[in-house]
């Protein structure tokens, strides 16, 4: 039998080999924004290019006659990660993807509200924003609030803007800006039990925090394989529920229209399918990588993040602008006015890359991975220090 090698970081033992060298990522950076658009294993990435390798030696076979098999294989497989029954999930590009289909299978028309939030992902309130122009809908965006103390604030917030002609209403499970791990199971209850359908944007949730899809039931929940499960870019999935999959369409209509639900989004043209194809790989060899698998990778990720986190309200001298529980392996911490832009170049400038936002107030987020140090996150500090107060 083959043993497991598990890998910790720092710790010098004869079988340790440093987690960052099983990515890609430029030695000469120090890259702590894992949150962008994630980072690739080797690993992972070099069953990908056999794939490729394959799919290019008879596309015809591959794309035709073995991919069907394939994707179903892949749908288990990351159906099984998420809490999930694999006939309820297909694949997309990306979270965007997800959302689009969503926004853009539902009739709205005028008087319907369409509910976002303050933390909505740009790019999502833009499509939000798409679609009510073009049906006549009406977008009302609950403010939430940061710093926040409570769940309850966060609740309050969005249930205060829901009135009878709220349709449907766009929760990211962990916001992009502003990094919070919204109290979900509890939201989506409320809002559903108010008759509001919620789509929820989970970009970030998969492998950040534990899922379980179909307890959860939410009428819609997309999410991304490519930022935290470490699958190659273009991995992302769409979960709907059973009783609304017959209106569910993909934004791009092809040979599937009307085959079913699987069979609508297995297909939407000539496309390369090899991030969802690497998705359980992803998925294996980054569990593989603790011994106490993915609960251990997520907590390990966890920790570091608060660790930076206290590090970095200690330097600004502010107290945690949300609970603990909220954080995930993202944190984000409110910055004094100034040139967000400028303060993201200055540290670019100096080989680190962070993320650093002026919505809904100037924050900067740290992202935790397991190729990361605090040692990073200390180079971090001294450079945020220089550059606020000039030491
Ligand atoms: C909440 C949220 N939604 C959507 C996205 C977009 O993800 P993608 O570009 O993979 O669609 C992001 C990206 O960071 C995000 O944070």
């Amino acid at each position: 039998m083959r043993r497991r090698r598990h890998y910790r970081l720092g710790v010098p033992s004869p079988t340790a080999i440093d987690l960052r060298s099983l990515w890609s990522l430029d030695a000469s950076v120090n890259f702590l924004n894992h949150g962008s658009y994630g980072a690739c294993p080797r690993a992972v990435l070099a069953l990908q290019a056999s794939l490729r390798e394959e799919m290019e030696r008879e596309p015809v076979d591959f794309l035709s006659a073995r991919l069907p098999a394939r994707l179903n294989a892949a749908r288990e497989a990351l159906a099984g990660f998420l809490g999930a029954d694999p006939s309820d999930l297909v694949f997309v590009s990306n979270a965007t993807a997800g959302v689009n289909a969503v926004l853009r299978s539902l009739a709205f028309g005028p008087g319907d509200e369409l509910l976002v939030t303050t933390h909505t992902y740009a790019a999502c309130r833009k499509s939000v924003n798409f679609v009510a122009a073009r049906t006549g809908a009406s977008v009302v965006a609950a403010d939430l609030p940061f710093p926040v103390a409570s769940d309850e604030q966060l609740i309050e917030a969005v249930l205060a803007r829901v009135s009878p002609r709220t349709r449907l209403a766009l929760l990211d499970h962990v916001t992009s800006p502003t990094a919070l791990v919204l109290p979900l199971a509890r939201l989506v209850d409320e809002l559903q039990a108010r008759g509001v359908d919620v789509l929820v944007d989970g970009a970030h949730a998969p492998g950040m925090v534990p899922i379980g899809l179909s307890a959860l039931g939410a009428a819609y929940y997309t999410g991304n394989a490519h930022k935290w499960l470490c699958a190659p870019k273009g991995a992302a999935f769409l979960h709907v529920r059973r009783d609304r999959q017959d209106d569910l369409h993909p934004t791009v209509i092809s040979h599937g229209y009307r085959a079913g639900f699987h069979a609508e989004f297995d297909w939407t043209g000539t496309c390369d399918p090899t991030p969802w194809l690497c998705i359980a790989e992803a998925l294996r060899f980054v569990g593989s990588l603790l011994p106490g698998g993915w609960p251990e990778v997520m907590a390990t990720n966890r920790a570091l993040a608060l660790r930076a986190r206290t590090l970095l309200m200690q330097l600004l001298a502010i107290e945690a602008p949300c609970p603990e529980a909220m954080i995930g392996s993202m944190a984000s911490l409110p910055l004094p006015a100034l040139d967000t832009d400028a303060l993201h170049d200055w540290f670019r400038a100096r080989g680190v890359e962070t993320w650093v936002h002026p919505h809904p107030i100037p924050v900067i987020r740290v992202s935790a991975q397991l190729y990361n140090s605090f040692d990073q996150f200390q180079q971090l500090a001294r450079l945020l220090g220089e550059s606020l107060h000039g030491r």
